[in-house]
């Protein structure tokens, strides 16, 4: 039977492979533009939001730990903008949150539950025991406990260059913040000395021993980076883009 003629068109890209690749190519581009160009005509793609700043000396200590142990392999830090994910964790993730963040720790393997914003849902005792034993503080929990962080000693004689190093690569850290980094990161795990300089670099920094211990331990450290996780913009006060347009 003749076959029913189709549209002129059709018929002679079906038949020309050339053809077929050009104007494939021709639809994915503008795709493609439509996605693209729009992102270059906007000034940045990070929002400005008071109270983000750089990781205290501790706090990025603690990072490295969270780093080194692999914490990401189990928890993701970035709360997506669903129903179901704000009610459960808090406000969506901003992308300012984790500018500091290098490299980020967004993932996207949740074994355990997202802790963009754990910091100071529990108290740092908690936080201490659940680290030395998951299952002491939460019976039915999987996580791999890490006794031994609570006694090692913290190595933190580079913790200069370190933030120096971050510097290189965009995080604002200020020469007076790099020439105090060792004596701000003691003076964090020390309630009785004199903290007014911590408090005045990095707002709403944790001071605490959070170990007890005499010597800075890593799980100092770690406790510290939780506990700051997700504080640092306050929520009550923030506007998205999209309500400062109203
Ligand atoms: C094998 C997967 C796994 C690894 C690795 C892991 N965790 Fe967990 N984590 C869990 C699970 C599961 C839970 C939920 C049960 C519980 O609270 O213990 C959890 C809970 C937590 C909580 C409490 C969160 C909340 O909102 O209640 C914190 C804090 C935490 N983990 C920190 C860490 C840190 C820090 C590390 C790395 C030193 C780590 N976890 C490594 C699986 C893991």
């Amino acid at each position: 039977m003749a076959q029913e003629k189709k549209g002129f068109s059709h018929d002679l890209i079906e038949r020309n492979t050339l053809l077929l690749i050009v104007l494939t190519l021709i639809t994915i581009s503008i795709g493609g533009l439509v996605q693209i160009v729009p992102l270059f005509t906007i000034e940045s793609t990070i929002e400005k939001v008071d109270g983000v700043r750089p990781y205290s000396p501790l706090e990025v200590a603690g990072q490295s730990i969270y780093i080194r142990e692999g914490c990401y392999n189990c928890h993701s830090q970035q709360i997506r903008p669903f129903r179901d994910e704000v009610e459960r964790y808090g406000h969506y993730s901003l992308a300012a949150e984790s500018m500091y963040d290098h490299p980020f720790q967004w993932g996207s393997k949740r074994t355990g539950p997202d802790l963009a914003r754990v910091g100071g849902k529990y108290s740092n005792d908690w936080q201490v025991a659940h680290l030395v034993d998951p299952r002491a503080v939460v019976p039915e929990s999987i996580m791999p406990g890490y006794a031994w962080m609570k006694e090692r000693p913290l190595q933190y004689t580079d913790i200069g260059d370190v933030l120096k190093t971050l510097r290189i690569v965009g995080v604002p850290y200020t020469d007076e913040q790099i020439a105090n980094a060792k004596a701000d990161l003691e003076a964090q795990k020390n309630p009785d000395a004199d903290t007014a300089g911590l408090a005045k670099r990095y707002p709403k920094a944790v001071v605490a021993n959070f170990t007890g211990n005499k010597t800075v331990t890593e799980m100092d450290a770690l406790v510290a980076y939780l506990q700051v996780l997700g504080t640092l913009v306050d929520f009550t006060k923030y506007q998205s883009p999209k309500q400062l347009q109203q």
